[in-house]
This record gives C-alpha cells, sequence and structure tokens, in this order.
C-alpha cells in the first residue's frame, strides 16, 4: 500500500497504573500520526497492553486476585488516560483478546513446524522485571540495573527458537537501514553487540507459568510473554495468524520504543520475523527515558511524576506541550514539576494564552470585523509569508523525528534555520509566539489611527501569524489549535491557559 503509515507504540506491562514514560511515548506517536494524517497518508496508530507473564501474576497475587480481574483494572486506567490526552490510537490490542491468543498460537504451531522452535533447556539468570535473561556484563553488582534486583538463576526445560543463523542477515539489514535504526548512537550500539558476540537461541517458553498463552504442541509449557507481546503489532491489525494473508498495513513504518527494550526489538523480534518469512519493520526509534531532577524517578526517591497530576495542573494540551518539549526526542529527558510550572506560565499562559487574548481583546475593542479578517488571512499569507516552504521545514523535521524542534522554532521563531534538502533560505519568516507578543509591545495597536492603513496591516499580520500557528501546533495540541481558530473567527476569546501561582 502506497502512501500508508504505520506506527506502533510499544505495549505497555499491567503490573501497575501507567507512568509519565508511559504517556511520553504514547503523546509522541500521537502527535506523528496525526502529522502523518494530516499529510493524507493512510494513518493506523496501535497501542495497547502487554498482560501474561510472571511479574503480572505475582502482583496478581499479592493484590488478591485472579490475573484477568486483575489486569482488567489497569487496562481501564490506561484507556482513561488515553482518552483524556486525547490519544488517536487506531487500534488498541490486549494480549489478553481472545483473537490474539489463537493468533499467537498459530504463530507458534508454524515456528514449531517449519522447525524454527525446538525443545531443550535453558540455564540463565532472569530478572522478572524486565522479563528478559540478563548476561553477566549486563549486570552492576550482580543486580539489574533498570531494577535493582539480584536476577533468580534458572534452569528448565524450555522451547528454543532459532537465532544465531540470521545474526549476519540482521547486520546486514541494520547496516544499509532496511531494517532502520534511530538515533544513530542506537544503531552503531545493537551493531556493536551483534558483531561483538554470538547470538543465543532463545527460550521460548515457561513451564510453570499458568499466566500465559500455552503452546499447542505441549500444553504443559506457556509461551514467553516476549513472543506474545511482539505478535500484537500484527494482532492489533485485526491479523488471525495466517501467514498467507498479512494486513496491508504491514510492514511497520515506524515502531517507537525506549532505549531499554531496543535489545529485544533488534534481535528476538525480526528473528522471529525472519523465522516466518516475514518483512522486517521499516524503522524503528529509540527515545530516552524521562528523569526527574537527574535521577530514574522512583517512589522512595518521592520524585515520581504522575501523568494524572500533570493533566490537572497543565490541562490536556498543557501536558501534551510540556511532555513534547521537554527536550530533545531521543535523548534522556529531565523534568520536574517546578520547571513544568514555569515553563507552562511563559511559553503557554503568558506566550501563546496571552498572545491570543490580547489580540482577540483588541479586535473587539477596535470593532474589527473578525470573519472578514478570517477570509482575507490566505491572500495575505500567500503575499508576505512562504506556506510551501515553512510546509517544507515542518515536513522536513518530521521526517527527521524531531518534533521538538518544531515547537520550539514556532514559539522562538527559528523556522527556516537550518534549513535542509540543499536549499536556498528565501526572503520567508514566520515570527514566533515570542516575537509576535513584542510585535505587539512596539506598535500598540490600540494605539494606532482608526481605519488606518497601519491598523490593518498589523491586526492582519497578528490574524494570520495566530492562524498559522493554529494549524502548525494541530497535531500537538488539537483542542487548542480548534479554540483558536474559534476564537479568531467569532472574535471572541476564552483564556486558553489559566495562569499557575
Ligand atoms: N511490555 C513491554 C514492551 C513490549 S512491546 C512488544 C514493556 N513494557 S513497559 O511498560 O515496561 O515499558 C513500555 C515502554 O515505556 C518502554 O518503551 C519503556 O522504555 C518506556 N518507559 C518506561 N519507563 C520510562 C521512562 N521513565 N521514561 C520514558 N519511557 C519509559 O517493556
Amino acid at each position: 500500500m502506497k502512501d500508508k503509515f504505520y506506527i506502533t507504540t510499544p505495549i505497555y506491562y499491567t503490573n501497575a497504573k501507567p507512568h509519565i514514560g508511559h504517556a511520553y511515548t504514547t503523546v509522541a506517536c500521537d502527535i506523528l500520526a496525526r502529522w502523518n494524517r494530516s499529510q493524507g497518508k493512510e494513518t493506523f496508530f496501535l497501542t495497547g497492553t502487554d498482560e501474561h507473564g510472571a511479574k503480572i501474576q505475582k502482583k496478581a497475587q499479592e493484590e488478591g486476585k485472579e490475573p484477568k480481574e486483575f489486569v482488567d483494572g489497569i487496562v481501564a486506567v490506561f484507556q482513561d488516560l488515553w482518552k483524556k490526552l486525547d490519544i488517536s490510537n487506531d487500534g488498541f490490542i490486549r494480549t489478553t483478546d481472545p483473537e490474539h491468543r489463537a493468533a499467537v498460537q498459530k504463530v507458534l504451531q508454524t515456528l514449531h513446524d517449519n522447525g524454527s522452535i525446538y525443545k531443550g533447556s535453558y540455564k540463565g539468570l532472569y530478572c522478572v522485571g524486565c522479563e528478559q535473561f540478563k548476561s553477566e556484563n549486563e549486570l552492576v553488582d550482580g543486580k539489574c540495573p533498570d531494577h535493582g534486583a539480584v536476577p533468580e538463576e534458572m534452569e528448565e526445560e524450555c522451547y528454543l527458537m532459532k537465532m544465531n543463523k540470521w545474526q549476519d542477515t540482521l547486520i546486514e539489514k541494520i547496516k544499509n537501514d532496511e531494517f532502520k535504526i534511530q538515533p544513530e548512537k542506537y544503531k552503531k550500539e545493537i551493531l556493536s553487540f551483534l558483531e561483538g558476540q554470538k547470538l543465543e537461541d532463545v527460550s521460548i517458553s515457561r513451564k510453570n507459568l499458568p499466566w500465559g498463552i500455552p503452546l499447542p504442541f505441549d500444553a504443559e509449557h506457556t509461551t514467553y510473554v516476549w513472543i506474545d507481546a511482539f505478535l500484537n503489532y500484527f494482532t492489533g491489525l485485526g491479523w488471525d495468524g495466517n501467514i498467507e494473508s498479512i494486513p496491508a498495513m504491514w510492514p511497520a513504518d515506524l515502531q517507537i520504543i525506549g532505549k531499554d527494550i531496543l535489545r529485544v526489538h533488534a534481535t528476538i523480534w525480526p528473528a522471529m520475523l525472519l523465522n516466518l518469512g516475514l518483512e522486517l519493520p521499516k524503522s524503528i526509534f529509540v527515545h530516552g527515558h524521562i528523569l526527574s531532577a537527574g535521577k530514574k524517578m522512583s517512589k522512595s526517591l518521592g520524585n515520581v511524576v504522575d501523568p494524572y497530576d500533570m493533566l490537572e495542573k497543565f490541562g490536556v494540551d498543557g501536558t501534551r506541550y510540556l511532555l513534547m518539549s521537554a527536550g530533545t526526542f531521543g535523548e534522556d529527558v529531565d523534568v520536574t514539576m517546578e520547571r513544568m510550572v514555569e515553563k507552562y506560565n511563559s511559553d503557554l499562559a503568558n506566550g501563546l494564552g496571552n498572545l491570543v487574548s490580547r489580540v482577540v481583546k483588541m479586535s473587539q475593542k477596535l470593532e474589527i470585523d473578525s470573519k472578514e479578517l478570517v477570509v482575507k488571512i490566505e491572500n495575505y499569507n500567500k503575499k508576505s509569508i512562504d506556506l510551501i516552504e515553512i510546509n517544507e521545514w515542518y515536513e522536513c523535521q518530521f521526517d527527521k523525528l524531531k518534533p521538538e524542534q518544531v515547537l520550539y522554532a514556532t514559539w522562538l521563531g527559528t523556522m527556516g534555520m537550518n534549513m535542509e534538502k540543499g536549499k536556498n533560505i528565501s526572503e520567508w519568516k514566520l515570527e514566533g509566539i515570542k516575537q509576535m507578543n513584542e510585535y505587539i509591545e512596539k506598535t500598540k495597536p490600540w494605539k494606532l489611527k482608526e481605519n488606518s492603513e497601519q491598523l490593518k496591516d498589523s491586526m492582519m499580520k497578528l490574524y494570520s501569524h495566530l492562524n498559522l500557528y493554529a494549524d502548525l501546533i494541530w497535531p500537538f495540541m488539537p483542542e487548542t489549535s480548534e479554540k483558536i481558530k474559534r476564537a479568531l473567527e467569532e472574535g471572541k476569546t476564552e483564556i486558553l491557559f489559566q495562569r499557575i501561582k
């Protein structure tokens, strides 16, 4: 299918309620999905929940609940949060869906029949937090660095999936970007891992773990949670597990993941696809983690930032804005409530919100016909700012997966700088929100002579810029974008972002 865009988030574990890291990935994917839809691409945006495995079974037990009852409760919170964050996902996959479970069993049977899965045993150190075996060199002082726990030594009969024969193929496909891993530093990291050691066959089943999908050819075993989980990227498109009828949306155009799950996504996942004779996803983008005051968030440090607290304080678009502008997408980003309040006040309440309210109030006071102004904007824009180039610049930032640059430029008027694609920067310039506020202070339109050309001109400039900002921020802040458009058309304003004291 041409001009399609299939984007996925990882599916989230349901051992606990969603946290800010989950919100970060999902909001980022939502922005990219909205952008691609707005460019006319047939878009499918998938998210969901990863509900089987030892970690979740243990948590349900601790709460005295049946696993399914327990995960149902958590899934409801995830779905509620996505609704509150205005997430426009086209699908939501749960690994406990009967259709997903049936498709996973079909795939396991195919892998078994074609000799990619065989019976053996595996000995290793298992981190339940990661639901992964860890090698000695991944541990710090004998502990998993992500979970601070000593992994369990495990040796059991299991089924294994062949990995080793795909090592060179994987290296080749990653090197030539057929299976593109971005940013570059993660591509290098995974290549150095793949080139540095022999890929071992991976254990894909557990014997004494009832909370999982039973292997169709050996009901004593349930499938390894990651095999179950990866297949969501297919079953979320409605796939039934039949190799002959792969959904038209496949391959995924972009899979966004956090850095802690890169290795499994760059080894087990593609090896499984190769074992099935299926195409690999086109690209994987790895983002960093959200830290709080320079440290990993943890209850004991008291530095956890809850997405629900953010929603309460900053509203839906405020939260989306603060998450996406927190730092370079791809790197670790650091947040604190204090800094976010400051940024919210300066960029949103005093910046964008103030600008909209000033301009609309001015048009009321000066009895300007705002409907007429809105109609004239298009013509004005064509003459004064080159919309094609602005669009190209935006497209370029989205293609390079730099959504934070788009926000930065909209506020600070740095569009056109770093223009790539070998273009000369022509005269066009879209001034940022900050400059427009400064422009008002300087020109003081309310002091200009009624009906003068100068007044008409400055109102036109302000209206046209606001109208453009509304378009440009739409993928990031859809509600605010619509509110700005309405305010301009109706010449009426409401407070977009209440200042936080
Ligand atoms: N269930 C697996 C993924 C299976 S995908 C086939 C899983 N789930 S998770 O809930 O633990 O993590 C989901 C995502 O959240 C990962 O991409 C992870 O990197 C991300 N984050 C977890 N903590 C995070 C931060 N503090 N900051 C940003 N993202 C973080 O792994």
